[in-house]
């Protein structure tokens, strides 16, 4: 297991969904216009959030390669329904060993999303490298870059962010993860290898009503502050309680920072 819950990528889906750039998307759809068919790899797939998001927009014949460690979160992957002309194939892998020989197909876009803030610069060097030495286009879309607003805001939520922004930073099985810094990175090396890259904000905007999803974050980013240990267990439980009280009340609102991008091999675009 992941340790990524199938309910949890329900629940962030459609504040994902939403906050996809949506100039990043048309730069993806734009290159893929006049083809009629594509061919798809999507990394750390999960439940399969980036086809359900990619899809409408990419020529009617599409062959998608789903990869993943989660043997639950793939055979949701694969069980998803699509239209006759979208073939999927879903393939179990742990891409911080695997990731070369599932990039070894032909594929005319690799895809991600919500992986590279996991990844360690190693890994993100190595998927940088086997990307771009076959010139395939890279759309990476979700990477958290460490922004959260809260409204209204709590004396203590700096300090909260802090630590969960530190936590963000410990091996999430990949070595130790990027975190904030991953789309940073990444758009350098991107760029450094010869590829235009274009990129924009893709924030979740969680509103008074998304009960759900806020709580859901505020009780993770405790445990995540509780974990990294330099706060006190007392203060973060002090924050906890006035933040689900507020998120209770209606009276809370959360913005997330993200990044997506879409690298191309210069010479495409
Ligand atoms: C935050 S979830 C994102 C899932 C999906 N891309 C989405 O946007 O909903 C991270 C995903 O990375 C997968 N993952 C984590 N470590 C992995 C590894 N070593 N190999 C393959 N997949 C991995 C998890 O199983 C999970 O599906």
């Amino acid at each position: 297991m992941s340790g990524f819950s199938a309910d949890w990528l329900a629940l962030r889906e459609p504040f994902d969904l939403r906050a996809r750039n949506p100039t990043v998307l048309a730069a993806v759809a734009g290159l893929f216009e006049h083809q009629h068919s594509v061919r798809v790899i999507d990394l750390a797939c999960g439940t399969g959030s980036t086809l359900r998001a990619l899809s409408p927009r990419l020529p009617p014949r599409q062959s998608w390669i789903l990869v993943d460690n989660d043997p639950d979160l793939l055979a949701r992957a694969a069980a998803m329904p699509t239209s006759q002309d979208v073939s999927v194939t879903a393939v179990a892998r742990d891409l911080s060993d695997d990731l070369e020989p599932a990039l070894g197909g032909a594929v005319d876009l690799v895809a991600t999303s919500a992986l590279l803030d996991l990844v360690s610069e190693a890994w993100l060097h190595r998927v940088a490298i086997a990307v771009t030495a076959r010139a395939i286009p890279f759309y990476a879309a979700l990477s958290y870059d460490g922004r959260v607003a809260f409204s209204p805001p709590d004396p203590f939520d700096a300090a909260v962010v802090g630590a969960v922004n530190l936590h963000q930073r410990t091996d999430k099985g990949f070595g130790a993860a990027l975190g904030p810094a991953s789309a940073d990175l990444a758009l350098t090396r991107f760029a450094a290898l010869g590829y235009a890259v274009a990129q924009g904000a893709a924030d979740w905007q969680i509103g008074p009503e998304d009960r759900d999803m806020q709580t859901a974050l505020v009780d993770g980013w405790a445990r995540a502050a509780r974990d990294i240990g330099t706060q006190s267990g007392q203060d973060i439980t002090d924050w906890l309680a006035r933040r689900r009280a507020a998120i209770a009340a209606g009276r809370s609102s959360l913005l997330v920072g993200h990044v997506d991008f879409f690298a191309v091999p210069s010479a495409t675009r």
